[in-house]
């Protein structure tokens, strides 16, 4: 069986450096001076050893976008940012809207080995939103669906919401809301304030993604079911979600790291690299994010890594596309919002990065405890690295990362998915 030993490491940032050792896919040992003698070494110098972090949100953009991103090349920039598991978002080309396209991404994804890829299904047919998608044949496929969306657009017709609710909980599978009111959104491309008026940029105001949410809440209250807010972004939706939360209502939600760093003053330049759904808001949105992430009101990261092509990016802001890179600079931007300013701790990254998302979905051998016998799906972490963020360095194959140039604290140093090392000092490792 083959074995490797983390040396001097530190669970969740705490206590004095232990060793892992691993042997398999489990981990077998923990405690000070640890020896194996064919075992792979990692030496830790005392980096923080955290759970493998687990995204809700990822656009890998195959099939049918290989030109911006593959399974293969996404999976590449999530080892680098951390993760172990991520779900692949159904808008795809075509859409993962039958067990065909969802079973393909899940053994691609498993061919490639870096991640675990989870495909996400499509609630409705080509994500229209007219006629609920075969949730259960994709559930039931070898890709065994649990989480279904229709992200990119929002599933608004409520009574289809209600029906695939109500499927969704006979099913034991989530939905997640990608929450904009279509009928308020016409034409936007920022976020409806001062700074979208004075460029004249058509605005999406809070009320498009809030509306949703109030009324997603109410729908889940009525079915027994649970629902799933995507990127979260305004002060609004954590009052929502905190008011359904007290009423007993199954709601989880997620934010985004560029929502908890940016905001809408980014637009001054019509730099598309900033245009993102739902949009960067202003600075007292970020900060309600921010303390609700703190507080759990709002449950996870999720990175919402969209890639796309500089044609598509690099023109018009009307006519670029939304969304940004995400992957690899997930963990370094949460620790600057959120660790640096002492919101989080490393058990709360550990928390808000790993085991709520899992959780949330409900798998069993991600977001575990840091223990003897559990999988040993796990990040190091370098809390004293720094580093400066440039899109073509990045594994994507596009480069829209808005954070050209920032630097940053903290590095990934290595992951480990089941016992495998799949990246290493800014490294991949293929099987
Ligand atoms: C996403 C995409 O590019 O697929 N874009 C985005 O701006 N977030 C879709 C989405 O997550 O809504
Ligand atoms: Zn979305």
């Amino acid at each position: 069986m083959t074995e490797l030993l983390l040396k001097n490491v530190r669970p969740y940032g705490e206590g004095e450096p232990v060793d892992v050792l691993v042997r398999g896919t489990v981990i077998a040992e923990i405690g000070p001076g640890l020896t194996a003698d064919d075992a792979e070494v990692i030496e830790g110098n005392g980096q923080i050893l955290l759970p493998g972090f687990v995204d809700l949100h990822t656009h890998l953009r195959e099939p049918g976008r290989e030109d911006t991103e593959t399974i293969e090349t996404g999976s590449a920039a999530a080892a680098l940012g951390g993760y172990t598991a991520v779900f692949a978002m159904a808008n795809t080309s075509p859409v993962a809207d039958s067990h065909v396209i969802t079973d393909h991404v899940w053994r691609r994804g498993q061919e490639v080995g870096l991640v675990d890829v989870f495909p996400v299904g499509a609630v409705t047919v080509g994500l229209k939103g007219k006629q609920l998608a075969e949730m259960g044949t994709m559930a039931a496929g070898v890709g065994q669906v649990r989480m279904f969306s229709d992200d990119g657009h929002c599933v608004y017709d409520p009574l289809i919401m209600r029906r695939a609710l109500e499927y969704a909980n006979s099913l034991g599978v989530l939905i997640a809301q990608h929450a904009e009111e279509p009928r308020l959104t016409e034409g936007a491309v920022a976020h409806e304030g001062p700074t979208a008026a004075r460029l004249g940029l058509a605005g999406w105001p809070r009320a498009a993604e809030e509306s949703i949410v109030a009324r997603d809440a109410l729908l889940a209250r009525d079915a027994g079911a649970r629902v799933h807010i995507c990127h979260a972004s305004t002060a609004g939706t954590v009052e929502l979600v905190k008011w359904a939360k007290s009423q007993g209502i199954s709601i989880t939600a997620e934010v985004t790291p560029h929502h908890l760093l940016l905001d809408d003053s980014r637009l001054e330049t019509y730099d598309a690299v900033n245009k993102v759904n739902p949009p960067l808001r202003e600075a007292s949105d970020a900060a309600a994010l921010r303390q609700a992430l703190a507080d759990g009101i709002i449950d996870c990261v999720a990175t919402d890594h969209a890639p796309h092509a500089e044609q598509d990016k690099c023109c018009e802001f009307a006519v670029a596309r939304p969304g940004m890179l995400g992957l690899e600079t997930a963990l370094s931007i949460i620790v600057q919002t959120m660790v640096a300013p002492g919101l989080l701790d490393w058990r709360g990254v550990a928390k808000v990065m790993s085991e709520k998302p899992a959780a949330i979905v409900g798998l069993d051998d991600h977001g575990r405890p840091i223990a003897v016998g559990e999988p040993a799906n796990l990040t190091l972490v370098d809390p004293d690295a720094e580093w400066t963020v440039r899109g073509a360095e990045l594994a994507s194959i596009s480069n829209n990362t808005p954070f050209e140039d920032m630097t940053f604290p903290a590095e990934v140093t290595a992951t480990v998915l089941r016992g495998r090392v799949t990246a290493r000092e800014g490294k991949a490792v293929g099987i």
